[in-house]
């Protein structure tokens, strides 16, 4: 294979321009955009006239390979990947979470996962306790792992989950870093008694996920974690925001001048919640996902915040467990282990979703799958552009072609997918990863190895340049009063 590539005559898309023009990549890299570029022989020519040519899908939240619930998802580093890259997305961020609270072995484990993979990724660290050793080991991924965002779980009670107290520290360490927090949004200590109370009236099927769960206890945790952000004058990253309640929290706090970034999912913009009143449980488990997908009428307000601004990114959660893995939760709901597919329906979806059906624009579509996840981890222009000296990650995607989702075409390994059946318009036929064609007519090209990890600096320019140390105070409280020393 070449290593030199031109599209030709396609729209190149940026998140802010699109315009007609070849693009020509050497060695993985994109070395010019131009109205008509000539080329010789030895260079592999791509027709793209009449499609798009944008940046390759960017998802920022994924699990591969993720130990979780006594399992494990079935989708390692280079399946998932395979999978992401038939569906148009080249890069995605993976979150290291370990095990035992050591942050090194954690991510020493998550290294080696990932030698498998087949296409580009970087890695969040969630913080799971807190004492002077993850205090420090935090430094440490920060300066020299590559990594800029921390997650806190505020659900999974006597797992994952911590408490306002460690909130507070990890906030406050995340901006001592330059790294960003972001957060898992629901009240545990609440979800834990809404469980107990499912279980005790006899609802042990997968509609006690959901009821155990409501959107108030999604709003109630975004609301805490945006304010406490605001009391630490940190910014936020809310994960997988599956409710008007949490986004019209997030909507308020941006109102008013804070950061906070929104990040919804294929799943909470594609699908409702009455699948798990479905008799059967097999089906109904399968949209088993925390937190759960909500009523109809959640997806759409998700949609229009993503078309107003209020949220700025999509990702997927996809974390995939097939129905042998799902039944572990035939007797009891709590026990089904939670997530859903979706690292290679969501570029698809969105598509149909919000191009399709007017919503948004054609570079909308490239802000919100690509660019403002490159911006937000700060690894732009390299990645989420077509622009000279970008990495060459490219789909052309054909407006007047069509896709459609099934679990016997996927390239997960699933047995299911939540999104069966699922037609539209709109059809990625080619992804390049790297300068590497490595999906085109229906045909996955991948190799175990070629991808690369991408280091993610600290975004200082979030802080607004500020002395860390004492912004803390400085900015939440007002400047203590000196007084004399009190005579006794
Ligand atoms: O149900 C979910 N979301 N599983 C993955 C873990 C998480 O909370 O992101
Ligand atoms: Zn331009
Ligand atoms: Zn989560
Ligand atoms: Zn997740």
């Amino acid at each position: 294979p070449s290593s030199k590539l031109l599209i030709k005559g396609g729209t190149v898309v940026n998140a802010h321009h699109q315009q007609v023009a070849d693009v020509y990549v050497e060695d993985g890299i994109i070395v010019a955009i131009s109205p008509t570029i000539t080329v010789g022989d030895e260079v592999t020519v791509i027709d793209a006239t009449g499609k798009f040519v944008m940046p390759g899908g960017i998802d920022p939240h994924t699990h591969l390979e993720f130990e979780f619930m006594d399992t494990t998802t079935l989708d390692d580093f280079f399946s998932g990947q395979a999978a992401a890259l038939a569906g148009g997305t080249t890069m995605h961020i993976d979150f290291v979470i370990p095990l035992k609270g050591s942050l090194t072995a954690g991510f020493e484990a998550y290294e080696k996962k990932a030698n498998k993979s087949c296409m580009d990724y970087g890695f969040h660290m969630a913080i799971t306790k807190w004492d002077e050793t993850v205090s420090r080991e935090m430094e440490l991924m920060v300066n020299e792992k590559g990594i800029n965002s921390f997650k806190f779980f505020m659900a999974y009670k006597g797992a994952l989950m911590i408490n306002d107290e460690l909130l507070l520290e990890g906030f406050k360490k995340c901006k001592s870093l330059g790294a960003l927090a972001m957060v898992h949004a629901e009240n545990g200590d609440a979800v834990y008694e809404g469980q107990k109370k499912m279980i005790e009236l006899g609802i042990t099927g997968p509609e006690g996920h959901a009821l155990s769960r409501p959107a108030v206890l999604e709003g109630e945790a975004t609301a805490r974690a945006i304010r406490l952000a605001d009391f630490v004058d940190t910014p936020l990253y809310v994960v997988h925001v599956m409710s008007i309640d949490a986004m019209e929290e997030i909507a308020k706090a941006r109102k008013s001048g804070q950061r906070v970034i929104g990040e919804p999912i294929a799943s909470g913009l594609a699908l409702d919640e009455s699948w798990l009143w479905h008799p059967d449980f097999e089906t109904a488990a399968k949209y088993v996902m925390s937190p759960p997908i909500r009523k109809r009428g959640h997806d759409k307000a998700l949609q229009a915040a993503l078309s107003t601004g209020v949220l700025q990114l999509i990702g997927t959660d996809h974390c995939a467990f097939n129905s042998t893995q799902k039944a572990f939760g035939i007797d009891d709901f709590r026990k089904i282990p939670n997530g859903v597919n979706g690292i290679e329906e969501r570029m698809h979806l969105v598509w149909d979703i919000m191009v399709e059906s007017g919503q948004i624009s054609v570079t909308d579509y490239v802000r919100l799958t690509s660019t403002e996840c490159a911006r937000i981890f700060n690894i732009y222009p390299r990645k989420g552009a077509i622009l000279q000296g970008s990495d060459a990650d490219i789909i052309i995607l054909n407006p007047n072609s069509s896709f459609e989702i099934t679990a016997k075409s996927h390239h997960s390994r699933l047995d299911t997918n939540v999104f069966e059946g699922r037609k539209g318009k709109g059809k990625i036929e080619v992804t390049i990863e790297g300068g590497r064609v490595v999906w085109e007519n229906n045909e996955l090209k991948v190799a175990p190895g070629t991808g690369r990890y991408i280091k993610m600096p600290p975004f200082s320019y979030l802080f607004d340049g500020m002395d860390i140390k004492d912004a803390f105070y400085l900015n939440s409280l007002q400047a203590p009063v000196k007084r004399a020393k009190s005579s006794t």
